[in-house]
Parts: structure tokens; C-alpha cells; sequence
């Protein structure tokens, strides 16, 4: 019961602040663009709705066959709007801009 009533009092509170406080939030600039070829603009209309041009151009290179599993992970995992029709094309585009060859078996 006291836990009940002092989370209660907490979410007041808080709802209270968030009332009286409104946050406001001037994101960074974009300076980075992903670098150009061909499905550049489909990474930059499914991928940059989240991250920065710098965030992909950061990362270090991967096997298209993981570059695959990242861009199903982004629509799994963190619910990203991507069409399942559009993964292929997206693989493509950052194997080819950002990736290394598949290990040979
Ligand atoms: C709905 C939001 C969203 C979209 C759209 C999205 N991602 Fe992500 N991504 C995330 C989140 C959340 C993480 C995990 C937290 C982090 O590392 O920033 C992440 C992490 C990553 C990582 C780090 C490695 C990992 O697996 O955690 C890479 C690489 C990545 N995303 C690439 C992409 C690419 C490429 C696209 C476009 C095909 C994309 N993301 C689209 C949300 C998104």
C-alpha cells in the first residue's frame, strides 16, 4: 500500500513537471550524407529516420550477409518501418558502400 501511494505521488509529480516544464530539444545539424550510389536514398528514407549519416558511415565494414541480418534485426528488434521487399535492395546498397567480402569457405 505505502509503495502504491508513494508511486501515486511520484507519477503526480511528475506528470505535474512535465506539465509545467515543457522540454525543448534543437537536434544537432546533419552534416554527414551517406555516400553515394545506387539505393543511397532508400538507406537515407529507412535507415536515417533514426540515425545520423555519421552513425552508418561509422561503422565498420561488414559481409553483406551481416549487413542482411542488420537491416532485419532494425525491422525485428526495433520495429523499423522497412518493407520486407525493400531488404535486399538496403543489403545491396550497404554491402556494396560498406561492406568486405564474404569469408571464403
Ligand atoms: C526505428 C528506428 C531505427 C531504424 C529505422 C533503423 N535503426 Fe538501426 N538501430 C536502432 C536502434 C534502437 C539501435 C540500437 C541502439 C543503437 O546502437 O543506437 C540500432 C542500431 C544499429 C546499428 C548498430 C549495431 C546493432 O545492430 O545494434 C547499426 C549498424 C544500424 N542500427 C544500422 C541501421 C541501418 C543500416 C538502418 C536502415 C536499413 C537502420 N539501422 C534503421 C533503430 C533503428
Amino acid at each position: 500500500m505505502k509503495t502504491i501511494l508513494i508511486s501515486l505521488a511520484f507519477s503526480f509529480v511528475g506528470g505535474w513537471l512535465a506539465q509545467s516544464a515543457p522540454v525543448s530539444i534543437t537536434l544537432p545539424v546533419e552534416v554527414a550524407a551517406l555516400r553515394n550510389a545506387p539505393g543511397a536514398e532508400l538507406a537515407a528514407m529507412h535507415c536515417m529516420t533514426c540515425h545520423s549519416a555519421e552513425y552508418i558511415n561509422s561503422q565498420p565494414s561488414l559481409t553483406r550477409t551481416a549487413w542482411k541480418a542488420s537491416v532485419e534485426k532494425m525491422r525485428g528488434k526495433f520495429a523499423a518501418p522497412i518493407p520486407e521487399d525493400q531488404v535486399e535492395k538496403l543489403a545491396d546498397y550497404l554491402a556494396a558502400i560498406y561492406g568486405m567480402p564474404e569469408p571464403v569457405k
